[in-house]
């Protein structure tokens, strides 16, 4: 029996702007994901994240890491030049930029992608024990910034070309929602309307369609009746979370005495820069450094500007994030949380409630419930003729997100999928049809 089969077998990759993963059905037919190596554990979530160190000797030497040792190598207490990049897939549909340079060499954002996605093929190669050359990869339906049909096929030739060059001989491309909505199909014994709400990192993506054993052989576009998505999704909350929290106790808004009018005393530009993490990096510049040296002296609230300084002296971008996620992930579980940060003497402890999350990112929420109106609109549904409405994601966790679809959908129609990994779990199963 196994004689006759491919000896290797098209395998699901679901590459996130957060999180990635891969899935492949095993020799007795079930799903299987690739668990990768983490400091004594595993995790089938592998961090969509390339690290580059450079020691500080004389004749320094460039190391690169991607996934779970990214964090490590970029959290070890070691005296290197350090670059963290992420969320690499939002920037796929942008003509304008082509790449970055780390440490005076030129890297695109394709060698960037390669450099991930061959440790992410060569890390499931280890798992599975077998050759991986196949996938069925999966896309959003709206790329971050992509506004045209061009930009999104762009962004996908992209991401094409870098799977090649990590070393997968043939690629094809489904929807991610397709994907989450093939893990769920498996589970189905009949026909069914649904609609997938896929939330993740970047990207807010939605489907429709018919699912069910008689459906499972047909292609893409006779199963799918619309899509839509909108590219914003938890980094965009993480960034508000900045702008109106984080920000603030930094000296956003402070303001200063000069010739006996108030005035803000540091630019907004440098608070921008924070809300991106990685853009942090950018501030540690001599230019930065003397403008917020002339705020701290004319502040009214220096106290708040040292405390930006000393955040960007110490680069702790990556770790006012990982403060900001647990604030968010916290919000998901209780109505009241605290922001806290305490690193290099630097310690903010700031109650928050949810309401006031959901106030900050209310303009999130009504682009997406736009996307998701928008979706019913242009394919004549109505929620009562939807089955079933399946959720995935990271932030579909966010009770404001999931009120969107239980406000719209009657009670016990709303259910959830394995948030991190459906989609591959999907792909997986759709490779198996297509390759
Ligand atoms: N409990 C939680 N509450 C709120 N947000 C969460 C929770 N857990 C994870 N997230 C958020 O989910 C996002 C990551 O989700 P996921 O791994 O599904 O995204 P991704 O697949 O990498 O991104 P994309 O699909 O947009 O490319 C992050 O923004 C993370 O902060
Ligand atoms: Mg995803």
């Amino acid at each position: 029996m196994a004689a006759t089969r491919s000896p290797a077998p098209a395998v699901g990759l679901d590459f996130g702007t957060t999180n990635s993963s891969i899935a492949r059905i095993a020799a007795d037919g079930s799903v299987e994901l690739a668990q990768f190596p983490t400091p004594g554990s595993t995790t089938a979530s592998f961090r969509s994240l390339l690290y580059f160190e450079q020691e500080a000797s004389a004749k320094p030497q460039v190391r690169s890491f991607a996934g779970p040792s990214a964090i490590e190598h970029y959290l070890a207490p070691e005296d290197k030049h350090r670059r963290l990049v992420q969320s690499l897939k939002s920037y796929l549909p942008s003509r304008s930029l082509t790449g970055t340079e780390v440490f005076g060499r030129r890297y695109t954002v394709e060698d960037m992608l390669a450099r991930i996605l061959r440790d992410l093929r060569t890390g499931a190669e280890d798992a599975f024990g077998a050759p991986i050359d196949r996938a069925l990869v999966g896309r959003p339906v709206r790329f971050v910034g992509a506004e045209t049909e061009e930009d999104a096929q762009f962004a996908v030739a992209r991401l094409a070309d870098a799977c090649h060059r990590a070393g997968f001989a043939e690629v094809q491309f489904e929807y991610e929602p397709v994907g989450a909505a093939c893990a769920y199909e498996a589970t189905l014994d009949h026909e069914e309307l649904v609609l997938i709400g896929d939330f993740g990192g970047g990207t807010s993506d939605f489907s429709l369609l018919r699912v069910g054993p008689s459906m499972r052989d047909r292609d893409s576009r006779e199963r799918v009746l619309g899509t839509s998505g909108v590219g914003l999704a938890g980094d965009a909350f993480d960034a508000r979370l900045v702008r109106h929290l984080v920000s603030p106790a930094l000296g956003a808004g402070s303001l200063e005495r000069s010739g006996g009018k108030l005035l803000p005393a540091v630019p907004a530009w440098i608070y921008s820069n924070l809300e991106r993490w990685h853009y942090l990096s950018f501030l540690r510049t001599r230019n930065v450094t003397e403008i917020l040296k002339g705020a701290m002296a004319r502040a009214l609230e220096p106290e708040k500007i040292e405390a930006l300084q000393l955040l960007i002296d110490e680069d702790l971008g990556f770790q006012l994030h990982g403060a900001v996620q647990r604030l968010k992930y916290q919000l998901s579980q209780q109505e009241t949380a605290a922001f806290g940060f305490d690193e290099a003497g630097l310690h903010l402890h700031i109650p928050v409630e949810r309401a006031q999350f959901e106030s900050w990112i209310a303009d999130d929420l009504v682009a997406i419930e736009n996307a998701v109106d928008g979706l019913l609109t242009q394919t004549s549904t109505a929620p009562a003729d939807i089955d079933r409405v399946f959720l995935t994601g990271g932030t579909s966790f966010v009770p404001a997100v999931e009120r969107i679809f239980t406000s719209r959908f009657r009670e016990g129609k709303v259910a959830r999928g394995e948030a991190f990994t459906a989609v591959a779990h999907g792909l997986a199963l759709r490779a198996r049809q297509l390759f």
